[in-house]
């Protein structure tokens, strides 16, 4: 049965599907077994897998868009001055992979820079595949024809309130300790249903897109990790903006993504806890034990 909707007519799903399916297939059988760990810094983790995938993936896209740039994570750049470029990211969620937790996947985005764009601005995003080899769940998307999830139609939530909904976030693998992040962790998963943390930033775009999130937010990530999660989210309704509520661009390493009716009051949390306002006290674990011990005596 095909995982693309029947009555659209994609101009560049169709082939990225069969590609992103292809590559999740090869991490499948790495990820049944497993693979050896390298470390590209103290926690920054790579796999053969990582590195098979994005080949075929280059060997793909390379055959069957020939005029086509491409920029993949581990370190493919190809043609990457041509008016179209696919950001990828062959595996997403490396360190879940590495560890044999199940949620990674393959990230296709395809970027329409026609001639004349400055070479620090953004493009338009155009097509967007994320492809989950372990659930087989395939997200795609396409500028003006809406985001899909094995050919049915996705939606944000239309939860319009902090408070019930549910929400995710991630933590970059370098430099840990100077991003401010575990604050806002902190801070509204004290306001919310909960924050979850599993792994895979294209995954939690493509899960805000289909209402599984209301909401999702993280620093110091990079265009393969980004590209074709923002477009499923925007083509599903919600919001891509940065921390400061500017649209989101590709290279600006931030995401807030919201189903857009909780935008403002995200926003507005997050302008609270950057400016040390309103914040909810936490009682420190030294005192946290000794009310227990108290309570026990
Ligand atoms: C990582 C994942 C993770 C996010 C990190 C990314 P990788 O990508 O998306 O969820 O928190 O910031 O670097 O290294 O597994 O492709
Ligand atoms: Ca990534
Ligand atoms: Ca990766």
């Amino acid at each position: 049965m095909s995982k693309l909707p029947e009555q659209v007519s994609f101009t560049f799903v169709e082939q990225a599907a069969a590609i992103a399916t292809e590559a999740g297939a090869l991490l499948r059988d790495f990820y049944a077994k497993g693979v050896e760990t390298e470390y590209k810094s103290e926690v920054d983790l790579v796999t053969v897998a990582d590195r098979t995938s994005e080949k075929l993936i280059l060997d793909r896209i390379s055959a069957q868009f020939p005029t086509h740039g491409i920029y993949g994570e581990e370190g493919t750049r190809h043609h990457i001055d041509r008016e179209y470029r696919w950001y990828v990211d062959p595996l997403d969620g490396t360190t879940n992979f590495a560890h044999g937790f199940p949620q990674f996947c393959v990230s296709l985005g395809l970027e329409h820079r026609p001639a004349g764009t400055a070479p620090d601005a953004d493009g338009t995003l155009v097509a967007g595949v994320i492809y989950d080899p372990l659930r087989d769940d395939l997200f795609v998307a396409e500028r003006g024809l809406g985001a899909y999830l094995n050919g049915k139609r996705l939606h944000v939530s239309t939860n319009p309130t902090l408070g019930k909904s549910l929400l995710a976030t991630g933590f970059p693998s370098r430099a840990r300790h100077e991003n401010p992040n575990i604050h806002l962790y902190h801070e509204i998963t004290l306001r919310s249903h909960g924050v979850r943390r599993a792994g895979s930033a294209a995954l939690d775009l493509a899960y805000t897109a289909a209402g599984r999130l209301d909401a999702y937010w993280e620093f110091n990530l990079n265009p393969w990790d980004t590209a074709a999660g923002a477009l499923l989210v925007l083509e599903a309704g919600g919001s891509m903006t940065g921390f400061d509520g500017s649209p989101f661009l590709l290279n600006s390493r931030e995401v807030v993504a919201t189903n857009g009716l909780l935008k403002e009051e995200l926003l507005g949390v997050f302008a609270d806890i950057f400016a040390g306002r309103n914040l909810t006290p936490l009682r420190s674990a030294v005192e946290s034990r000794l009310g227990v011990a108290a309570a026990k005596v």
